[in-house]
């Protein structure tokens, strides 16, 4: 046997987990994640350690990484998400949830004292990010879409104006892909002449194309966020989950701390990190650029009106909301659920037309949903 290969017994375990790979990537409709992706060129990569150690601007002792192309992608959506020039700074992280994890560390570096408001819809890690952060924080009620509402919000805030305020609004909550309005949550803290406020944007899914919608959605800079994250395995698409943090500059540089053992500044919430992911959005940013992402978001949404289509033409009350890719609806069948890997939450589950999903997947689902009924 050749030592550098492993036994035929565990060839063949690899070959049936790659079948099953396959057959399940095929069929899944309910977790957004696009799978249209073909990095093969960067195959030569897997040969080397690379590892983005410490803060991705500033060059480190180890010097196997992609810095080069983590800077590129940072700026790339600092640009998209209308950060001021010279007043913003990133990473590429291992998700979304790392990425709010870190907006809302940078919150409370700069308040301490802050209170946390988020809604009901809000994803499960960010409860968990601010327990692990030691903050307290507020549960606003949701609109039936899934957005926060906004009387509650202000209510709240009314009640603990004495605290900081910070802020996560969602760009896209996990159930109903709902939008948070930052010009609104803005305006309440107008309203209540809170002077110390923080906004972060969790923008896990719909951040990465919010910026093409027409009208577009008040979620970046410009509008008056001081942080977001996107997840870069959802709209872009990657083999290995990661994603993108963009903050204001001047937040980060209160936390910078020089470490002389890797040669960098410590800004990060790992210290290795991986520099494959980098590698993989940045060749996607090439590859598409601001004309491909663009189009990539109008086909979602147009198989995502088709899906809606569909399914209320057999009689589902299916919605969305307006510019979402997630069609929403009553939880079908298990079997369904199981099949095409759909999440379940209070009774309505739904699909997600990312990239990679086409009509005839939809039909497939369609004919199962038709099956199952004509047999009750
Ligand atoms: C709204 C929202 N925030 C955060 C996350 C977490 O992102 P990730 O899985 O990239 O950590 C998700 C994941 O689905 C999400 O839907």
């Amino acid at each position: 046997m050749n030592e550098n290969l492993i036994s035929a017994e565990d060839s063949a375990e690899m070959l049936a987990l790659l079948a099953n790979i396959e057959e399940r990537t095929h069929s899944f409709l309910g977790y957004p994640v696009s799978k249209d992706f073909d990095y093969s060129p960067l195959q030569p990569f897997l040969q080397y350690p690379l590892n983005n150690l410490g803060d991705p601007f500033i060059s480190s002792t180890y010097a196997v990484g992609s810095r080069e192309m983590e800077k590129y992608v940072v700026k790339f959506f600092a640009e998209l998400f209308r950060a001021q020039t010279d007043d913003w700074w990133g990473y590429v992280t291992n998700g979304g949830s790392e990425g709010n994890l870190y907006g809302l560390y940078l919150a409370r570096e700069i308040y301490p004292k802050g209170m946390v408001y988020y809604s009901e819809s809000t994803h499960y890690s960010v409860q968990k990010n601010i327990h692990l952060l030691n903050l307290p924080g507020i549960i606003i009620k949701s609109q039936p879409g899934g957005e926060i509402d906004y009387e509650d919000l202000e209510a709240a805030i009314r009640l603990n104006r004495h605290l900081p305020v910070i802020v996560l609004a969602n760009i896209g909550t996990t159930m109903t892909e709902a939008r948070d309005d930052v010009y609104q949550i803005k305006n309440i803290l107008k309203k209540l002449a809170i002077r110390h406020h923080y906004i972060h944007a969790d923008g896990a899914l719909s951040g990465s194309y919010s910026a093409f919608i027409t009208p577009r959605p008040a979620f970046d800079f410009e509008d008056g966020i001081d942080s977001i994250a996107i997840s870069g395995h959802k709209f872009i698409g990657s083999p290995i989950p990661c994603g993108v943090v963009i903050a204001k500059k001047s937040h980060r540089d209160r936390i910078a701390r020089s470490v002389a053992y890797i040669g960098t500044l410590d800004t990060t919430i790992t210290g290795s990190r991986n520099g494959h992911s980098p590698l993989f959005l940045w060749y996607a940013l090439k590859k598409m650029g601001i004309n491909g992402l663009r189009a990539r978001a109008e086909k979602s949404l147009e198989t995502a009106a088709y899906a809606e289509a569909r399914l209320n033409e057999i009689g589902i009350a299916a919605w969305r909301n307006t510019n979402a890719i997630t069609v929403v609806f009553p939880a079908p069948s298990a079997k369904i659920c199981q099949r095409f890997q759909l999440a379940v939450e209070n009774g309505i589950s739904h699909i997600i037309c990312m990239p990679g999903v086409e009509k005839q997947q939809i039909d497939e689902f369609i004919a199962a949903l038709t099956k199952e009924m004509v047999m009750v």
